[in-house]
């Protein structure tokens, strides 16, 4: 039998940004499965924080470059777990740098696999549950889809093809779905990110901060909540940085 808590599924949802949009429609009340491929350990940890005691909370290994066989996978989980999706969060990705140079065939197919055809294959096998709960997806863009930085080319292009598939997706879901990107800027710098350039990008950051986790996924919460007639929109969540 389907649930009836409306159910939310966030890929690449156990660590940074994705955990807090997790965290986020969680304490919304949603069930929440979430994907992982390498950070296991965190996973069980945040199944474990969110929902020690039952099966509202659950945590799936997913290996996204194997596009086909990681998404049959999760659908068949979250038939079985929950019978029903509400909210699809295409959270996954790689920062990886390249530039012209010493961008490989293997890089490319790897980004295009990840933010393009993940996120088209979990459309198309949750559509009709996604269509009969008139639920929301949102894809996760990058400012830099806008603006690409030559030494990240091939991320910025496949980033860019996702902002076209949202828009694409927006008109092919309607009228029961919303679709939506967020651009953020950054909302969390990579770990070992130097200090200086941190603050060479700041200064161009009106709101003179970085964006946080917790800002996407409010924003991610109003979306999948209050935004019912906002789709097709790619929203820009960078502190003003996308005006200077
Ligand atoms: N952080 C920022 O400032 C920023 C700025 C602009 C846009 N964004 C976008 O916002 C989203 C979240 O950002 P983030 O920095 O938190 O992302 P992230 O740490 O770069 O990646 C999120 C997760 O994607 C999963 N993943 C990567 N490759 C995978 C694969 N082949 N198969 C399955 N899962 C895979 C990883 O899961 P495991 O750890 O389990 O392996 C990783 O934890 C991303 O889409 C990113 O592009 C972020």
């Amino acid at each position: 039998m389907a649930n009836t808590l409306p159910v939310a599924l966030i890929t690449g949802g156990a660590i940074r940004v994705g955990k807090a949009i997790t965290q986020r429609l969680w304490s919304a009340g949603y069930d929440v499965a979430f994907t992982y491929m390498h950070s296991r350990k965190e996973a069980i940890a945040l199944q474990k924080q969110l929902d020690p005691q039952g099966p509202r909370a659950l945590a799936i290994k997913a290996d996204f470059n194997h596009p086909e066989r990681a998404v049959n996978a999760i659908a068949k989980t979250i038939r079985s777990h929950f019978g029903r999706l509400d909210v699809l969060v295409n959270n996954a990705s790689i920062y990886q740098p390249a530039r012209l140079s010493i961008t490989r065939i293997k890089l490319i197919e790897q980004l295009m696999q990840l933010h393009v055809q993940v996120p088209l294959l979990l459309c198309q096998k949750f559509e009709k549950m996604l269509r009969k709960n008139h639920g929301h997806v949102v894809n996760m863009i990058d400012l830099l889809a806008e603006r690409p930085w030559p030494q990240f080319l091939a991320y910025c292009a496949s980033k860019a093809a996702l902002g076209n598939l949202t828009l694409g997706l927006a008109r092919e879901l309607a009228p029961q779905v919303t679709v939506n990107g967020i651009a953020p800027g950054v909302v969390q710098w990579p770990d070992d990110y130097p200090k200086q350039e941190r603050e060479k990008y700041l200064q161009r950051v009106p709101l003179a901060r970085s964006g946080t986790p917790e800002d996407v996924a409010e924003l991610v919460h109003y979306l999948v909540t209050g935004g019912s007639y906002i789709t097709g929109q790619i929203i820009r969540l960078d502190g003003g940085r996308s005006i200077t």
